[in-house]
């Protein structure tokens, strides 16, 4: 199986409860290796644009609000077969249906606050990596 690159974030939830180091031990734990990081403020024009795909949908208003209200970490994450990984090691979006253990189940607040976000394919997360990151950001 290939090496894949998927894009993760750490959403203001997670960020303001002190978070980022207990779900990147998570990540690390399952096999993921963190080849790209930073800590950054989306601007309403980022959040609008990243989550374009729900601009019909009638949470997308509220959902760029919460990604804009405090600091995101976005990390690529690299393993084989690293979107199916990481969407496992995640949990479902909502945390009610998220399996045990997983970081939703133990530490997303709702469906809005959900503490983390994961390429949903291999498509989606290069488009989602070359958002936020150069390639010189990028260290295997
Ligand atoms: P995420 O994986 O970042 O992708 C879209 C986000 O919208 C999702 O996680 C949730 O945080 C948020 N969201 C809010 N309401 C809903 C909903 N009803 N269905 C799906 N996602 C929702």
């Amino acid at each position: 199986m290939a090496v894949e690159q998927t894009l993760s974030i750490i959403k203001p939830d997670a960020t303001r409860r002190n978070l980022t180091g207990a779900i990147s031990a998570r990540l690390e734990e399952a096999g993921l290796r963190i080849v790209g990081q930073k800590r950054i403020r989306l601007s309403r024009e980022q959040a609008e644009a990243f989550y374009d795909v729900h601009k019909e949908r009638p949470f997308y208003d509220s959902l760029c609000d919460f990604m804009t209200s405090g600091p995101v970490v976005v990390q690529v994450l690299e393993a084989e077969n690293a979107v199916a990984l990481n969407r496992e090691v995640m949990g479902a979006t909502n945390p009610a249906d998220a399996a045990p253990r997983t970081i939703r189940a133990d530490f997303a607040e709702s469906l809005e606050a959900n503490s983390v976000h994961g390429s949903d394919s291999p498509d989606n997360a290069a488009i989602e990596v070359a958002f936020f990151f150069s390639d010189g950001e990028i260290v295997g």
